[in-house]
């Protein structure tokens, strides 16, 4: 599908798109995520070190920012909604920075537990730069641990999320594969009606869920083949669905955009990325999508206005370094400047 043929389609539903935005901060929605917190520590190299041959870094600054399931949470307060997080932190600093994170973007954190067994997930980056040189990564710490989460502690997640259920509008499960979304867990949560799971692996766990947003890895790992065409990918599509007996898939294709198939009219639709020249880093990008994407659903859009302003919501995050999130002012800005571009196309 073409970009002209995308904006002629955007035009005549352009007022319906901005009064969805409009509603995005009266929407209550509940994230459980597997929550990171990504740090980058940042220093100028001053010599090379007498106790081994490394450098020595002056620090310069400390960045810690939510990632994983964490930048997934983000994005929905970001974007104006009212969050509620579940997940699982460790007995120590860095979940205090992300809590106080969550805390400063009026995030309920009632739903975040605390595992002493293990730590919260971070990811340390540390880069140097030689004066007035460009930075560069020299190592990343990572901190995980390989083992689930006690019986216990998920079972308390999933009461949680059923007491829960009854006072949001959708539940998003941003599984990163760290552990917090066990069968207890999936299961409590695919009792709300409307379900939007992004994982990256075995989707079918999630029977009942409403929409899966898996990128095309994620796809092509589910299904076992290639997708390196549209027809591969449409097999792919309705394949899934079979699978975990979902309503709708949306697969998103990095540069390509993203491509949406419906189990019920059996339709698929694609979108290309409405922004393919200012790209600088598209770390997070799908968690932006689905953050979009759910708000648009529960403010009453169709799947396909939905995806349309998760698309949009990320062509305007790939502009930024690291994760990234937007706010509805700047979707706004950007609809109206798309909508001039289609006005200038069709005449
Ligand atoms: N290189 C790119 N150029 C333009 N748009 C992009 C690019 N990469 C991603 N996007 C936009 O971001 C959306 C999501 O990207 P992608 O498919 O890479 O998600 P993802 O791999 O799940 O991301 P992550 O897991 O890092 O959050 C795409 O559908 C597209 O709209
Ligand atoms: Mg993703």
């Amino acid at each position: 599908m073409t970009q002209d043929f995308i904006l002629d389609q955007i035009l005549p539903i352009a007022p319906r798109l901005f009064s969805l935005i409009e509603q995005f901060k009266d929407q209550k929605v509940l994230v459980i995520g597997d929550l990171t917190l990504d740090e980058f520590l940042t220093g100028e190299v001053e010599r090379v070190s007498r106790e081994a041959p490394v450098l020595i870094l002056r620090h310069e600054f400390t960045k810690q920012v939510p990632g994983g399931g964490a930048n997934a949470i983000y994005n929905f307060a970001k974007l104006g909604a009212q969050v509620k997080a579940v997940g699982l932190v460790g007995q120590d600093s860095q979940a205090q920075v992300l809590v106080d994170i969550f805390l400063k973007s009026g995030i309920d954190v009632a739903g975040i537990l605390v595992d002493p067994e293990r730590p919260t997930v971070t990811k340390t980056r540390i880069a140097g730069h030689a004066r007035q040189s460009v930075t560069q990564q020299i190592v990343r710490i990572d901190r995980k641990s390989d083992l689930p989460p006690g019986d216990a502690l998920q079972n308390h997640l999933a009461e949680y999320i059923s007491s829960q259920l009854a006072n949001v509008t959708a539940v998003v499960c941003s599984d990163y594969g760290d552990g917090v979304l066990g069968r207890t867990v999936i299961e409590s949560a695919c009792n709300h009606p409307r379900v939007i799971v992004d994982a990256q692996k075995d989707l079918f766990r999630y029977q009942g869920a409403t929409l899966f947003t898996p990128n095309l890895p994620e796809a092509e790992a589910e299904v076992g083949y290639s997708l390196n065409d549209l027809a591969s990918l449409k097999r792919a599509g309705f394949d899934i669905l079979r699978r975990t007996k979902a309503k709708e898939i949306l697969i998103t294709r990095g540069e390509d955009g993203m491509s949406l198939f419906n189990h019920a009219n059996e339709d698929h639709l694609h979108i290309p990325a409405f922004n393919k020249r200012e790209v600088f880093d598209v770390t997070g990008a799908g968690d932006t999508v689905v953050a979009a994407l759910t708000l648009a659903l529960c403010a009453g859009a169709s799947t396909w206005e939905a995806a349309i302003l998760g698309n949009l919501a990320a062509s305007l995050v790939v502009r930024q370094f690291g994760t990234a999130t937007t706010k509805p002012e700047e979707l706004q800005h950007a609809l109206s400047l798309l909508i001039e571009q289609a006005t200038d196309s069709s005449n």
